[in-house]
């Protein structure tokens, strides 16, 4: 006996007729056998920055769904080496290396910032790779179990990063584990200061101030480490200052406090690797990522400090987190960036996307706020500029008659409050790094044809 490969069972066209074929019945049934509510497209077909529906109407994505096909949808080189690999490989028990999982490790451990050299993957996303960031804090500082993350953060949907994520005060139905070891601080959002401040000038990071004396003197327990998204996304898209981190770095190296950073969206979204090359010098402890990084499959990334104690096998591990065609599709992505010097088009895509909507500002004073870099674009919706008042409805309206035109836009969360206040006023503008200066003049187009139209139903 020796290795050979299985008889084929089904023929090529009835194998693709399952995968394209499919009728209206079945789309309108799904829906009472779905556990989860779908949206109305159906697509069928990606390419490049765009996609296609089932009626085979054409879409200029700003969303990269869910910000996450960075190169493209189905990328032909991710295409071609991972049909290679499915031919070879498909998957392996959690511990043991592949030819794809050792290059990737090493190409990865190449770019990162720092001494931020060691790494864990799963084949989840950013909720595991934030548990598993959390799980490495607390064997590293054994006697320390508490965290603190920041108002309107967002770190996933499991029972335990809900906890660390902002409460979607009536939107969510239960309340997820573990409050008791998590507590929040304040998000330094200028357009929005907590403190109050007006001004960059007037500031002298008074939110960082109280985040300290909540942190040093009333803390719970012993606290293990702050976690923060560098660049806030679902919450408001919204970046924290320099100063800011560089202070709150420095305050948690004074207090050996992890500082963990959630870069799920950022990721060459903002135009550099990592956060840390965007904002000069801040490194953090540990660092997680997703979305981009996989290439377009499901993956998430925890990088740790080289001198910090790393998992044994039953700290962690999954089922198919060793798999070998989420490596092969991650070892594509980061080369690609590379080759095709998408960090550099994405810079100057986002500088040019972002003056032009800087003129559109003076014409509709609807757009209360920009916030970039790169194309990790935010545009904050309000009422009227001085009162800042949220316009939840007119970015609902701009969004779906952007999508009739054929151009989709993002959602920020939906930050609620038990006393009824909602914010969901922050459009997204997140299109694959591939975009061309043709595809960036057609999504200012239709931005400001579908405010005209979302303003008219005010
Ligand atoms: C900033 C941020 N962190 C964490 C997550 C959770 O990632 P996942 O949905 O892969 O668990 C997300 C997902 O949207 C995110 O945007």
């Amino acid at each position: 006996m020796k290795m050979e490969q299985q008889e084929r069972l089904f023929k090529d066209d009835e194998l693709i007729k399952w995968i394209t074929d499919i009728t209206d019945a079945e789309i309108a049934e799904v829906h009472k056998k779905s556990l989860v509510p779908f949206y109305d497209q159906l697509f069928v077909e990606g390419h490049g920055s765009y996609l296609k529906d089932s009626t085979g109407k054409e879409y200029l994505d700003c969303t990269s769904q869910a910000w996450t096909c960075n190169i493209g949808f189905a990328n032909p080189d991710v295409a071609f080496a991972v049909s290679e690999q499915l031919k070879r490989l498909t998957h392996v028990r959690y511990g043991f290396p592949t030819i794809p999982r050792v290059k990737f490790i090493h190409k990865l451990a190449s770019i990162t910032p720092g001494n931020l050299k060691k790494i864990a993957v799963n084949a989840m996303g950013g909720g595991a790779a934030i548990e598993a960031a959390l799980r490495l804090a607390m064997i590293n500082k054994p006697d320390a179990e508490h965290f603190y993350t920041f108002t309107r953060g967002y770190h996933g949907s499991s029972l335990a990063t809900m906890t660390l994520s902002t409460r979607f005060a009536g939107v969510t139905r239960f309340r997820p584990w573990g409050l008791d070891r998590v507590s929040k601080i304040p998000f330094p959002y200028c357009y929005r200061c907590p403190m109050g401040q007006e001004s960059e000038k007037t500031c002298h990071l008074e939110c960082l101030e109280l985040a300290k004396q909540m942190i040093e003197y009333g803390s719970v327990d012993k606290v293990c480490g702050i976690l923060m998204e560098p660049l806030q996304a679902p919450g408001g898209h919204i970046p924290a200052p320099e100063r800011y981190l560089k202070e709150l770095q420095h305050f948690t190296r004074e207090n050996d406090i992890f500082l963990i950073f959630d870069e799920s969206q950022v990721f060459t979204r903002i135009g550099y690797w990592f956060s840390s090359d965007y904002y000069d010098g801040v490194v953090p402890d540990i660092t997680c990522l997703t979305k981009a990084v996989g290439g377009g499959l499901p993956m998430g990334v925890t990088i740790a400090r080289d001198d910090l104690t790393g998992f044994n096998a039953a700290e962690e591990h999954t089922t198919f987190g060793a798999n070998p065609l989420m490596f092969v599709s991650g070892l594509v992505f980061l080369n690609y960036i590379e080759k095709a010097d998408l960090l550099k088009n994405t810079r100057e895509q986002g500088d040019y996307l972002t003056s032009k909507l800087k003129q559109l500002q003076k014409k509709y004073d609807v757009i209360g706020d920009i916030r970039c870099p790169g194309l990790f674009i935010g545009v904050e919706l309000v009422k009227d500029p001085e009162t800042k008042e949220p316009a939840n409805a007119l970015c609902s309206d701009l969004i779906e008659e952007a999508t009739n035109q054929g151009v989709i836009f993002g959602h920020s969360a939906p930050i609620s409050s038990d006393t009824g206040k909602l914010f969901r006023n922050v459009l997204k503008i997140k299109p694959p790094l591939i975009i061309t200066h043709e595809d960036s003049d057609h999504i200012i187009t239709v931005f400001e044809s579908a405010l005209e139209e979302a303003i008219d139903y005010m």
